[in-house]
């Protein structure tokens, strides 16, 4: 089913393949993550989906460089949550994979960054089962068996 983000987005660049993946390269990825992180407006949760290694934090990484944070964007291992500024909003990057289940949300104050005026990055949003609102970009990486150096991004709207 294709579903479309609300007028209020603009269309996800650049365009996507014709059956919503594309195999890229680290550096193509880096590239389109650049340019959607620029063309991004807040509010707006994106959650990257994909095992280890996929290259989720690499993506968000290239989205919070296009999105215009200037600070260096690592993963979130110990805290779970990190936040940068950036001059358009606060920008939020959560890893939710040492998470038990939804019920540890609350501690992260869950309600309030993904209810707010932010960008929110979700790494293992499968761990917040249903409490992801409706209304995001879902993004997924996958690796290639046949080619090591490429993943097939997916990318789409959660209605
Ligand atoms: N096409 C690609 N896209 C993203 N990462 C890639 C690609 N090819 C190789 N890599 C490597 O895979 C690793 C991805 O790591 P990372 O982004 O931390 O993944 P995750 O957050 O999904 O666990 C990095 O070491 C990166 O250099
Ligand atoms: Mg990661």
């Amino acid at each position: 089913m294709n579903r479309v983000p609300p007028a209020a987005h603009p269309p996800l660049v650049p365009p996507l393949a014709q059956h919503g993946a594309l195999a890229m390269r680290e550096e193509e990825l880096r590239d389109w993550g650049h340019r959607f992180g620029r063309s991004t407006h807040p509010p707006l949760v994106i959650t990257v989906a994909g095992e280890l290694g996929a290259g989720k934090t690499t993506l968000i990484q290239a989205i919070c460089g296009g999105y215009g944070v200037i600070e260096d964007v690592t993963s979130p291992t110990f805290g779970l949550v990190h936040e940068y500024r950036a001059p358009r909003s606060t920008v939020y990057h959560l890893d939710l994979y040492r998470i038990d289940g939804p019920h540890q949300l609350d501690a992260l104050g869950w309600d309030e960054i993904v209810g707010g005026a932010g960008l929110v990055l979700i790494e293992w949003p499968e761990r917040a089962g249903n409490r992801v609102p409706t209304g995001h970009v879902t993004l997924s990486l996958q690796h290639l068996p046949s080619d090591p150096d490429r993943r097939l991004l997916y990318a789409g709207w959660h209605a």
